[in-house]
């Protein structure tokens, strides 16, 4: 298989470039080393170029759906608060009761069938028609501090400023919070403050793969109790109070609430389980953890770069403005602004802060096309790369609405666009993430236009050489490049009146 070396202190822009390379080149699949510690602990990804190969792999067989990396999170954390016994429920606490992010695999049927069990709790909660208005609604209590936000930080549109922080991160935590724990956020700003950080720094540490994480993962676990926790990673003891709160709106939830009542919370269906037995108690607090880890900062993200991209392309912009503007920003769902829902998924396509499925795990001896992969391999679909190349869209380097229009004018997928990837592990909070984007951005662009400034210059050449300095070439490990980051994220947000 071809093999990528990219340079020291690599980050997601050179995986990217690897990806583009490859797909140019029409190679399926290439090797790039994610990890090499001390020639001691090396991981390579095994990155599938091809929409089509991907389809193959993760459609129809179920020998990719480990998740050997996260595991080893949920391990370190759950051992740290069992050894330290200070923080609640340290003593049944488990690392192996890891929800819907269990791996599923042949050799663990309990463990699967617990795992498939409460991401189908999660998918009938969070896909349920019945709850989109209870969604819509929470969504729509946000646009209020979220314009003035705005506002307050863009100091009327005369301040760049990228509006993820203060305006679409809080936004997304209160809905999500919401959701997940039936709670009512809106006096809760300090707290939802806290859930932020948090969940910054557990998806930062969970995503990475750091050589010190890795080795204590790797280590059998009896070795790993020798180790004193002073030389453990800070953030397993940092993040204990994150597992904390979890536990207490489980616990808060489950005193007004019992088996058979109503509840449109995430915790009702799971709580309901484990009293028949089906899963165990610490399923439910990763479930939501997890949940928590990713239903928050990528759609904030999303938002945030849904704005970035008007802002790059005005005339794109007053059409969405003039569209939602003549049927006087009524869109109740997405079919009543087809334009709009063409434009987000643009924004995903050209801003794909999700840069990458997740690193999939092969739990038994597999064959991909010419290839053989062996238990504990590591293969990953390069979504920026088809994103970006000429084979799949047409001039991949122009913000082209368009391109998600059928005849008619109405919004239509593109299979090769995957944008919350596909199969067993692909997104499940997928259509709550869509309503999100949806309905704030209808409300942000009717009360603000967006504009590149000069005192933060984005390049809108649109050009080859353009792309290369949008995005920052960071290394993984720098603050928040689990994401594929511009490399200037402040925009001007003007009120429009
Ligand atoms: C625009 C926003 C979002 C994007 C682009 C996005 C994208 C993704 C992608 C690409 C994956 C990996 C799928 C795979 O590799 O198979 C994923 C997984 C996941 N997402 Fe999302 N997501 C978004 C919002 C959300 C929301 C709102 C939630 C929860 C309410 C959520 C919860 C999850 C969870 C729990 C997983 C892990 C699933 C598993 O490993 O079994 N995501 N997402």
């Amino acid at each position: 298989m071809p093999y990528w070396n990219p340079p020291e202190n690599e980050g997601p822009y050179h995986a990217v470039l690897s990806m583009r390379e490859n797909i140019k080149n029409k190679v399926k699949m290439h090797a790039y080393p994610m990890l090499n510690w001390l020639g001691l602990v090396k991981i390579d990804i095994h990155w599938i170029n091809d929409p089509q190969t991907a389809r193959e792999v993760f459609l129809k067989n179920d020998a990719a759906y480990g998740h050997l990396d996260m595991k080893g999170w949920f391990d370190l954390n759950s051992e740290y608060r069992f050894r330290t016994k200070k923080d609640i429920f340290w003593e049944t606490c488990s690392a192996d009761e890891t929800g819907m992010l269990r791996d599923i695999k042949r050799s663990d049927p309990a463990g699967t069938k617990i795992g498939k069990q409460c991401r189908k709790r999660v998918m009938e909660v969070l896909a349920k028609k019945s709850l989109e208005p209870v969604w819509v609604d929470a969504i729509e209590r946000e646009i209020p501090k979220m314009i003035r936000r705005m506002k307050e930080e863009g100091k009327n549109g005369k301040v760049a400023f990228y509006p993820f922080d203060n305006v679409t991160m809080p936004a997304a935590m209160s809905v999500l919070l919401g959701v997940s724990f039936n709670i009512d956020c809106s006096t809760r700003e300090s707290w939802i403050r806290k859930m932020i950080d948090y969940s910054c720094k557990a998806l930062h540490t969970l995503t990475r793969l750091d050589g010190h994480k890795l080795f204590l993962v790797l280590i059998p676990r009896w070795m790993r109790n020798l180790i004193p926790l002073s030389f453990w990673p800070k953030w397993t003891g940092e993040l204990q109070g994150f597992t904390t709160e979890i536990i207490e709106m489980i616990e808060e939830h489950n005193k007004n609430w019992q088996v058979g009542d109503e509840s449109p919370s995430l915790i009702a269906p799971l709580e309901t389980d484990r009293q028949k037995g089906l899963l165990k108690y610490w399923d439910i607090v990763h479930t939501l953890q997890a949940m928590i880890l990713a239903g928050a900062d990528t759609t904030a993200t999303s938002t945030a770069s849904c704005m970035r991209q008007l802002a790059m392309n005005p005339p794109v912009q007053e059409k969405l403005f003039n569209v939602l503007n003549a049927q006087d920003f009524r869109a109740d769902s997405f079919a009543d602004c087809h334009y709009l829902m063409a434009v987000i998924y643009e924004s995903y396509r050209m801003c794909p802060m999700v840069w990458r499925s997740l690193f999939h795990v092969v739990t038994e001896d597999m064959k991909i096309e010419d290839y053989n992969f062996s238990k504990d391999d590591f293969l990953a679909y390069s979504h920026t790369g088809v994103c970006f190349s000429e084979i799949y869209f047409p001039e991949p380097l122009k913000f082209k609405p368009e391109r998600f229009l059928d005849e008619q004018g109405e919004f239509k997928k593109n299979e090769n666009l995957m944008p919350f990837f596909i199969g067993k592990r692909s997104c499940p909070g997928q259509i709550l993430a869509n309503l999100e984007v949806f309905h704030f951005m209808k409300n942000m662009i009717k009360e603000f236009r967006f504009e590149v400034s000069a005192d933060a210059p984005i390049d809108t050449s649109f050009t080859e050489d353009g792309w290369h300095t949008l995005w920052s070439h960071g290394a993984h490990k720098e603050w928040n490049h689990h994401f594929l980051l511009p490399a200037e994220n402040k925009i001007l947000c003007i009120p429009r009146n």
